[in-house]
Parts: structure tokens; sequence; C-alpha cells
């Protein structure tokens, strides 16, 4: 190591005089030193770092892994590896590159940490339901020294695709509809991610995916064919990208689908035009894993020619498929790609490993001594119990039925209600739902000495062997009870029968959603239905926990249930931070940030619709207006959407102006008052409708909002700053500016219930 290092530190001080032309202020010398240790690389060495490869630890996503992992680092042929985890075994495998190879080029060491790396946080879908950038920023952060501390520093997230589909299973890992939420979250969680240095030992690189247009899929299935117009791409799936990049994130994964019939993988105007000459993008492109070989199934031709096409294109790294470690000297021999192409992408990738400070010390990131302290801290876990608190949306409260009073008798029963299996949800391979805290352990650990609770599982989350068999491939998620489901049902009557109110903790398995997690019903399976049915003809008031990582059809529970908590998948503090709720230790503020359908059929549904020329008015049917002859076109919850224990009153908008122009500010306030017994947070919203444009614009778009504290009887003005930029869009060629005319402003409580004004821009 000590002979790398000096090497490299030979280099740094050689090509110290020789200066770049167009030096980052952020790292003068990085130029000067990529080119000089470029200059001592023949050509296989080059392409050997645009190769990223897995040896199969952790959970491989398609069907290829790598081989001869080994042997493949000794000769130079790899540039970044993951699924190792640990300061041992990363250490054993940059030894291999660093003191094996003729250049002793550090590795880069990846992984996918999702939603924390050990200590387990709410699903990302939840996550965004906070609506709280400081607190994802931290989310953030401890993932990162978690991650780090265990030797990964090279992060593949944030996922920020916009998704209307809630059939399709990975919207559990974005942040839900909406453009302008979609961007601030990809901002806070690149900014926890990578901190100020990403150099620091405590900080990793970050990758926003999936570029571009992951979220379309057509019919809500995963890996399909997507088709939109230019417009819709700039104004709706791109701008939480461009957010990213705009906070400098390290690199960018492109995505499986194709875009305008090129996949995105080997698509120059998505991975060249777009990103880096209008958006001046200066990291590395990724591929995702086997993308470029898909090509060859997209019918883009064989592997030669696709990975010679998507070098081309602009993407600088090959996860798994080796198309380029392959085939890439043969095209160059043939003339299809130039020395250049692959010099491009070659600099991208040490550019990176120089601002993570490999080159000054290859195993900054490895410390035998760190994941002892660092990892599944005390504290760890308390921020992992507060976010999770945090996510929550409460959907329905009649009668107060919520917070429970902690005397009595309660019926805890559900699949769910004493699960450790499915808390952490989809997409968290490094956690490890064995820490988890069940249901019924947060809830006897807050229920105090003056109540009784009583659990009964009532039903399996679904009692079909080949579906679970589907969902199991990661583990028990569901687990068909031995018992019969008369049985079952029966034990938890007879529970319920003694209890002053029941909660039932129903929903989803976490393997439900995620990648490959794709549903066409979206309704709670029928075993957990005919709990219900049952539960209810007690009379007892009835509570609903539902686990949900996607927008579920659930019309009949919100008639059966006197109160339902949304909670998504909560992570490792689930059974905590239920109770916290439950109990009213925490009064829940989550917002939904997906439309909540009441059937598949109105889907894709979102707020932020475009007008069309025959508008239904109301939910009555119209006879040639836009509607449905069996269904109304309001949801069933719209986009943030969530209540509170308290309830909070917005006075009329109020402008400090009727008109404002270029260069100036209109002010919009309202008052908000908590007019409930408790105190609690509102996530006050502001949203835009553009009245008269050059193109159909949406009937409204969210443009601000605040999340505020108000104790019980307080009232406070909240004001929103408009300027020309929340005013601005994508016109039909591209060009993004603001229209001079009439704009209406909505301030509220959710997308739909917002008091109105309007104002000109001129
Ligand atoms: C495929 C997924 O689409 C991507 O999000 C993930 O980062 C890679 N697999 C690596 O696990």
């Amino acid at each position: 190591m000590k002979r790398i290092a000096f090497y490299l530190l030979g280099l740094l001080f050689t090509v110290s005089s020789s200066f770049a032309q167009n030096p980052d202020p952020k790292y003068p010398n990085m130029d000067s030193f990529v080119k000089e240790l470029m200059a001592k690389m023949t050509i296989e060495e080059k392409i050997g770092q645009l190769n990223l490869i897995t040896p199969g630890g952790g959970i491989p996503t398609g069907e290829a892994v790598s081989t001869d992992v080994e042997g493949k680092i000794k000769a130079g042929n790899v540039g970044g590896i993951f699924g190792v985890y640990g300061p041992e075994l990363v250490r054993k495998a940059q030894e291999l590159a660093v003191k094996q190879t003729r250049l002793g080029i550090p590795m880069l060491f990846g992984s996918d940490v999702i939603h924390g790396y050990k200590t387990t946080f709410p699903i990302p879908l939840g996550l965004s339901a906070s609506w709280d950038m400081e607190l994802i920023k931290k989310v953030a952060e401890v993932a990162a020294v978690e991650a780090t501390a265990d030797g990964i520093f090279w992060n593949f997230s944030p996922m920020v695709d916009i998704a209307f589909d809630p059939r399709w299973g990975r919207v559990a890992e974005g942040a839900g509809e909406d453009p302008y939420l979609g961007a601030q979250v990809a901002r806070a969680m690149v900014n926890g991610y990578q901190g100020n240095d990403l150099a620091d030992p405590r900080t990793m690189m970050a990758t926003v995916k999936h570029f571009a247009l992951y979220g379309a899929a057509e019919a809500g299935r995963d890996y399909n064919t997507v088709d939109m117009s230019r417009n819709r791409m700039f104004n709706v799936y791109f701008p939480p990208f461009k957010a990213a990049i705009d906070a400098d994130v390290g690199s960018i994964m492109s995505s499986f689908n194709d875009v305008e019939g090129i996949p995105a993988t080997g698509n120059k105007w998505l991975l060249t035009d777009v990103l880096r000459e209008r958006w001046g993008f200066d990291g590395f492109v990724v591929s995702d894993y086997t993308s470029v070989n898909e090509m060859i199934a997209h019918g883009l031709g064989d592997l030669q020619q696709v990975s010679a096409m998507s070098l081309k294109a602009g993407l600088d790294m090959d996860m798994v498929g080796e198309g380029f470690l392959t085939t890439l000297p043969k095209s160059l021999e043939e003339g299809e790609v130039t020395e250049e192409d692959i010099n491009k992408a070659c600099r991208r990738v040490l550019e990176a490993k120089y601002k993570l400070g490999l080159f000054d010390d290859p195993f900054r990131y490895v410390d035998e001594a760190r994941p002892e302290k660092d990892i599944l801290s005390d504290e760890h876990r308390a921020v992992a119990r507060e976010v999770a608190a945090r996510t929550f949306v409460l959907l329905k409260n009649e009668n107060q039925v919520l917070p429970l009073n902690k005397s009595g008798t309660i019926a805890l029963v559900g699949p769910l209600a004493n699960n450790k299996n499915n808390m952490l949800g989809t997409w968290a391979p490094t956690g490890d739902p064995q820490l988890s805290v069940p249901i019924l352990e947060g809830v006897k650990n807050l229920a105090g000495t003056e109540s009784d609770v009583v659990y009964a599982k009532g039903s399996n989350i679904s009692d079909d062997p080949e579906f679970a068999e589907k969902v199991n491939v990661f583990g028990t998620r569901i687990d068909i009870d031995d018992r019969s489901p008369e049985e079952m049902l029966e034990e938890a009557m007879t529970a319920a029968e003694k209890a002053d109110v029941i909660v039932a903790v129903v929903g989803e398995a976490s393997e439900m959603s995620g990648e490959s997690g794709s549903m066409s019903n979206l309704s709670l399976l029928e075993p957990q239905k005919k709990l219900l049915r049952r539960l209810k003809e007690t009379g007892k008031p009835l509570v609903l926990v539902l686990m949900a990582a996607r927008p579920m059809t659930i019309e009949e529970e919100m008639e059966l249930a006197d109160a339902i908590l949304l909670t998504w998948h909560p992570g490792v503090e689930a059974g905590n931070a239920i109770a916290d709720v439950l109990f009213g230790d925490y009064n829940p503020s989550g917002k939904l940030t997906m439309t909540f359908p009441r059937n598949v059929g109105q889907i894709p549904i979102y707020y932020a619709h475009r007008t069309t020329g025959r508008p239904n008015e109301g939910d009555v049917f119209q006879k040639f207006r836009s509607n449905y002859l069996d269904v109304p076109n309001s949801p069933l919850y719209p986009f943030g959407y969530g209540l509170s224990y308290t309830t909070f009153e917005y006075s009329d908008v109020k402008l400090n102006k009727r008109e404002f122009s270029a260069g100036g500010t209109l002010t919009a306030s309202v008052t908000v008052t908590n007019t409930g017994k408790y105190d609690g947070h509102e996530v006050v919203q502001m949203y835009i409708h553009d009245m008269v444009a050059g193109i159909t614009r949406p009937v409204k778009e969210l443009k601000g909002f605040q999340k505020i504290f108000l104790e019980a009887g307080e009232s406070r003005a909240i004001n929103f700053k408009i300027t020309e930029d929340d005013l601005k869009f994508y016109n039909y060629y591209l060009e993004y500016l603001a229209e001079p005319g009439e704009f209406e402003v909505f301030i509220g409580t959710n997308s739909e219930d917002v008091k109105q004004a309007q104002f000109s821009f001129r």
C-alpha cells in the first residue's frame, strides 16, 4: 500500500506544474493528476476502470453475477465492486487492486443503501410523507456513517423516479408523484449522503437513479417500455435529477427502459445532450444491472454493438454485464469506438476516485474499529424511531378513536401485529429483520400497567402458497400458519370480544413491492379483508394500522374502520414508533405524496393532471364530459392528505399585491390556527395554476410548503414568497420560462382542501 501511496504522491507532485485547462476550483490538481495517471495506462487498464462487478454478496438483481472476481481484480479489469461488506473483506479486496495490479488504482466499493444501512429507516415513500427535508437529510447522514463504517462509500441511492402508477412496486423506493417535492427530497438525500466533503470517511458518494423515466413503465409492470413527450419529461420526470445534479451528485445510474425507442443506457440524447450539454453534469454514469446486455433483448444489436453504442452515448461504467470489458477492445480495433471515447469514460471514473480521496489513501474507509462504534448505535435507533413516527399518515379518525387510552383492554390482531420479517420494508439488503421491534412489543412497552393487551394473528397475509413463494424470495415474508383460516379468525374474535378497542395491523408483506414487485390488485388480500369484516361485527371501535409500500385501494376498509393509520413499512423501530403514535406521544403529521385511487381502473391518477377540454365538475357524472360511468373522478385520498389528532383552520389567502413582474416578489399569506386539543405539526401547502399559457398546464402544481408546529389554540401567519421562478415551466420548445398572464394560488392542508386567490404576472 505504501508503495502505491508513494507512487501516487510522487505523481501528484510531478504533475502539479502541468496545469489543467479548466480545473475544478474544488479540486485544483485533479485534472493534471488524472491526466498523468492515464498517460501511464494501457487501453486494457482504461477499459478495466469501466467495469463494475459483484461477487453476488448482498442481493443480485438479475440473472448474472460476476465470476473469477479475484482474478479480474488482479488483472486490472475492475473499476468498482459491490456486494462486499465489512472492513476485513473490503480491505482484502482493495489490497488486490492496490497491491497486485500494475498501477495500483483503488476500486470503488458500492452498495444499495436505500433507507438506512443497518439502522433501517422507513421506506423512501414513507420518508417523503414526512415532508421534512432536515429529517430526510439526517436519515441519509446516518446511512452514510453506518455504510462507510462497513467500508462502503458509493451508494446507489437516491431513487428519484416520479411515478403515478402504484401498481409499479418501486414506488416504494421513491418520493411519490410530485416533481417539486421530489426535487427537494433528491437534494436533501444527496446532501445527506455526500456532506460537504466527499473525502470525509463518514460520507459517501450518491448515485441518483434511474435516468430516466423508469417510473413511467407502461401498466406499472417493472422494466416495461415507456413512451412520453419531451415536454412531460422536462416538466415532470427530470426535475429531481436536475436538483441532484445541482447538489453535485457524484454519479447517475441509467435506467432499464427505453426512452423514445432507445434504451436509456445507450441513449445519447439523454446521457450526453441533456445530461452533459444541457445540465453540465460532470460526474460519471453507471448502467443498471446488466442493462447494457439487455439492449440485445431490446433489439438493438449484439453485445459488441450495444456496448459500443452505450459508450458512445455517454455511459461510463458497465454494471455486471461486462460488455465493455469483453467487446470494447475489438470495437476500438474496428473503429466503432475511439480511444477518446474510452478516455472520456475512464477519466470520469478516476475523477470520482480522486474526489473520494482514494488516491491519497485507498483504505480511508477501512477502519476495523468503526462498525462497533458507528453501526446501530442507540443514537441511530432513536433517530429511526423519531423519523418513523413522523412518516405515518392518519387517514381517518372518526370520533377521535385515536389516540388510545393507556387503560382498558386492547385487542391487537392481524398478520403484521407480531411480525419481524416485514418491518424493514423492501430493498433493505443490509438490514436485519430480526433486529426490528414488532408492534406487539412496542405497544406493550408503552401501554403501561393499567391496560391489558391481548394478541391474535387473525389471518395470514395471504393464504395462497404459490403467491407466498414468489414473495418469499429473500426469506419468509408471508408465513402461512398451520392453523386453518377459520381457527385463526375465531381466536381473533375471542380476543376482540374481550376488548375495549381493536387494533388490526394489516397490509402488504415487504416484498409485495420493490423491484420486480408489481401488482395488478391493490386491495388488501382476501384473508385480511375477511378478518376485518368479522371484527366489525363486534361493534367495537376498530383501528387499522395499515402497512403498505404503495397507495392501496381501501374503499371498503375506509367504511369498516373507525380510524386508519398508514405506517408504510416503518423500519427497525417499527413497534416503538407505532406505539408512540397510537398512544398520542407523537401526534401524526405525515401527508401523502401519492394519490390513493378508489380502484385500479382510475390509474394513473394524480393531482397535477393537465386540463382537458371537457372537464368534469364535482363528482357528478356528466354526459360528454371526461369522467367514468362507474366511479367518480376524485381519488380516495388526494395528494398532500393527512389528518392530525388536532384540527387546523385556514384563513382566506391574502396577497400583498395583485400583480408583479420579473425580478419582483409577491407574498401570499394565510393564518393557520390549531383549533383542537393537541399540539401538532401541520404541512402548509402552496400550489399555483397558470390559467392561460402556450401549452396545456396542470390544474395546480405544488410550489412551496412549510412544516410548522402549533400548540393547541395557537395561530400563526404563514407567508409564501412567489417569484418568477415559481411560474416557470418548459414550453413547447423546451425553453424554461414564465409566461405573463393570470395565475391562481392555492394554500391549504392538502391538494384539494385549499383557499384560493388570483394574481397577474406582467
Ligand atoms: C437493479 C436496480 O434497478 C438498481 O436500482 C440497483 O441499484 C441495482 N440493481 C444494483 O443492486
